[in-house]
């Protein structure tokens, strides 16, 4: 029987959502030595937290994250709200002893964010960040060819995250769902969002960003404010695009928008490397298209894999259906618990850990202050 390990979440939507459901479904289709058990959800509006708590089957809830907390039936702490709660929630839970699980970006900044990785390495609990495209099926793959040589030397990688539902000088910043464009709760704008996914798929599969230029920009400078009724400036980045060199001499192309009017989740990552090349799409996320070059030349062409082998040689699909059937979005946070799960079980962290996250943020810090200096700028390591 798997021993059972109590959750308590902070915060009820969209992420909210993606994490009760892969506690819900991930014993049903992994075999681990932990089952999450959905303890309590925490939200500011009792109503609000009944309603959610009654929809995923919570056995309690809790209005003040830091009863929460300090409950002693709680193990694990998962934290689905704005980035500029997450430091503060993170740092107590681990004085409070408990394992945490955090939502990307890890902080507001690498300066932040390093307090949250001395408070969990100093507790010596489980920590983990949700950076989930590591854990699509064709994304995994895409690292076990690259772990096997396939690409060879790598020359080009270039990702984008384009999407278009800020374009209305009417939508206002602030709130439920709108906190991203009030920069005093998420940071930044598209970088500590969009592009913190692209960085942390990136640096996972090519190795560290040594230094980066980029440039912002914020077409709408003014919104009202959903908190103080009051129009504001408006202080997130609407794009960003950046260059930059990676450790191993390949150059790095990044764009991120959400003013790509016809894009809704765009997420693409290319990569070129002296034997092949790969490329992923969100949009079509269970397939990687690959390029082998050593191909014979009358066939050779972009290869569109289906990633939904069974037999071990497709990551993870294994779990799920039948060869040729699909999984989506939701799956990879299904995958990242059970990762999660059997990290403890075994005493090998699953990784991005709170330390592997803060490489992430060192490049978004980076990418920000090049843009704003209008200059190159080195990537802090470590
Ligand atoms: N991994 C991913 O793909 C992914 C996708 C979306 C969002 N995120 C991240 O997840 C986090 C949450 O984003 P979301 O899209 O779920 O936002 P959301 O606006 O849908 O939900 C935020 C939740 O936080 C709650 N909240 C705010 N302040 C609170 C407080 N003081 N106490 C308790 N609850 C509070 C809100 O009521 C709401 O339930 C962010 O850090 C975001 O960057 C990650």
């Amino acid at each position: 029987m798997a021993k059972p390990l109590n959750v308590g979440m902070i915060g009820y939507g969209f992420m909210g959502k993606a994490h009760s459901n892969a506690y819900a479904q991930v014993n049903h289709f992994f075999d681990l030595a932990y089952r999450p058990v959905l303890k309590a959800v925490c939200a500011r509006s009792a109503d609000n937290a009944k309603k959610f708590a009654d929809q995923w089957g919570y056995e309690s809830i809790e209005t003040d994250w830091r009863k929460l907390i300090a409950r002693k039936d709680i193990d694990l702490i998962d934290i689905c709200v704005p980035n500029n709660l997450h430091a503060e929630i993170a740092i107590a839970a681990a004085q409070n002893g408990k394992m945490i699980l955090c939502e990307k970006p890890l902080s507001m900044n690498a300066a932040e964010g390093l307090k949250m990785v001395e408070a969990v390495e100093k507790a010596k609990v489980p920590n983990m960040v949700w950076y989930n495209y590591r854990r699509v099926p064709a994304v995994t793959f895409a690292r076990q060819l690259i772990d096997e040589g396939r690409l060879g030397k790598v020359f080009h990688y270039r990702a984008k995250f384009l999407q278009d539902w800020t374009i209305s000088a009417d939508l206002p910043q602030g709130g439920t769902a709108l906190w991203r464009l009030d920069a005093a709760a998420a940071g930044s704008g598209v970088t500590g969002d969009l592009l913190a996914h692209c960085i942390d798929t990136a640096l996972w599969l090519n190795g560290p960003i040594a230094n980066v230029s980029a440039m912002t920009e914020t077409f709408i400078k003014e919104r009202k404010h959903n908190l103080t009724g009051k129009v504001e400036k408006v202080g997130i980045d609407d794009a960003c695009t950046f260059l930059g060199r990676f450790g191993n001499g390949s150059l790095a192309t990044f764009e991120s928008t959400r003013y790509a009017r016809g894009h809704k989740a765009l997420y693409t990552f290319e990569i070129n490397g002296e034997k092949a090349s790969i490329f992923w799409d969100l949009h079509d996320l269970h397939r990687l298209q690959y390029f082998d070059h050593k191909d014979e030349g009358k066939l050779r062409g972009w290869r569109s894999i289906h990633v939904t082998d069974h037999g071990g040689e497709h990551p993870y699909m294994n779990h799920w259906w039948v060869p040729g059937l699909a999984v989506g979005f939701e799956a990879s946070f299904v995958h990242q618990v059970a990762d999660f799960l059997d990290g403890v079980a075994k005493g090998k962290p699953a990784m991005p850990d709170f330390r592997d996250a803060l490489r992430t943020q060192h490049v978004c810090d980076a990418v920000l202050a090049s843009a704003k200096e209008g200059k190159w700028v080195n990537v802090a390591q470590g």
